[in-house]
């Protein structure tokens, strides 16, 4: 019989159609961020409901190469990855959003003791690990709602599981500058250790470096979803704090910086205007952008430095027949 625990931290909760400036971080976020000479809002802010189900949407389309090929590497290398990680883990996952990947490697494992899924979306992840429970009768799962980019506290390690062993699949870590992405890994080191544990390590999924014409189309697919995912954030801005963007007003922007090594993704304003949240009015000239996302694109020499000045030892490397994507296997010292 497995258990099955909600762990739930102080979640923000958004308070709809607002007419005063709430205080939650979403609303004083995209405050800041409107206000700022540059304008940005965090990417971590697309992901309310619709926008969750836009990028599952994004995840099955042609010429977006990053899902499909990270799950070919994880199914076409599960037996060594099994080997490397062994039996009697925990595994906490680090954004599971849907817990779907996390099949493949739960599969692949002999005897996994225990699944502890992060998520900023508690009724989201709940939703999504109830079938895993079904499925993983002997797995303790232990859902914990927050933001794993903070110092999160976990829940004491299992008694049954010899170390603790995260997964960040899907190249998340792209979506933070180098030095957040550095403050990540020091962090996922520090929740991974512990204790007398042996064996304890990161697999984490990498996209690569290639050619900026790949990358052009992955992130401006002809079907339009990007660009949906994209302006859901302006929606949710008009809902959750009662703003009156006009979304035929702005246009998907999304291209390759080579000197940066990432795609950027924006939102031009195609006019002059002024948009009005929670009674405070931003003015945006026209071809005036707010910058949504970055998505950084490493090679596998740039992330195992990366990964060293974090603390990890990089053991060992998957790609495909193509080097479009990489997964990592990142071992910690024993405690
Ligand atoms: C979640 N993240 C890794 C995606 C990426 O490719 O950077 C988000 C995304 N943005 C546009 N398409 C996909």
């Amino acid at each position: 019989m497995n258990t099955l625990a909600i762990l739930w931290p102080r979640e923000e909760r958004p308070v709809p159609q607002s007419t005063e400036w709430r205080p939650t971080r979403f609303g004083r976020d995209v405050h800041a961020g409107l206000r700022a000479a540059a304008k940005a809002i965090p990417a971590k802010y697309f992901y309310d409901s619709h926008g969750s189900a836009l990028f599952e949407q994004i995840c099955r389309l042609p010429e977006y190469y990053p899902t499909r090929t990270e799950r070919k590497i994880l199914r076409d290398n599960a037996r060594e990855i099994a080997a490397i990680i062994g039996a009697d883990v925990e595994v906490v996952e680090f954004g599971a959003g849907a817990a779907e990947k996390v099949r493949l490697l739960l599969d692949a494992l002999p005897r996994p003791a225990g699944y502890l899924p992060i998520d900023i979306s508690g009724p989201h992840l709940t939703e999504a690990v109830a079938p895993l429970a079904r499925h993983y009768p002997d797995v303790t799962i232990r859902v914990v709602a927050g933001d794993f980019t903070q110092a999160l506290p976990l829940p004491a390690p299992l008694p049954q599981a010899r170390c603790r062993v995260g997964f960040f699949p899907g190249s998340t870590i792209g979506n933070f500058t180098p030095d957040e992405a550095l403050a990540f890994l020091r962090n996922a080191a520090a929740m991974l250790r512990s204790e007398g544990s042996q064996g304890a390590g990161l697999l984490i999924g990498v996209d690569l470096v290639k050619d900026p014409a790949l990358l052009h189309a992955a992130y401006n697919d002809s079907a339009g979803v990007t660009a949906a995912f994209n302006l859901n954030l302006l929606q949710r801005i008009n809902r959750e704090l009662n703003g009156d963007f006009d979304l035929g007003a702005f246009d998907h922007y999304a291209f390759y910086q080579p000197t940066q090594h990432r795609i950027e993704m924006h939102l031009v304003s195609r006019r002059a205007q002024t948009v009005t949240l929670c009674n405070q009015r931003y003015s945006f000239a026209a071809g005036e952008s707010i910058h949504t996302e970055n998505s950084y694109k490493y090679t596998p020499a740039s992330f195992r430095q990366l990964a060293e000045k974090a603390g990890f030892r990089p053991a060992a490397m998957w790609t495909d027949d193509d080097s479009l994507f990489s997964l990592h296997w990142l071992a910690l010292p024993d405690a």
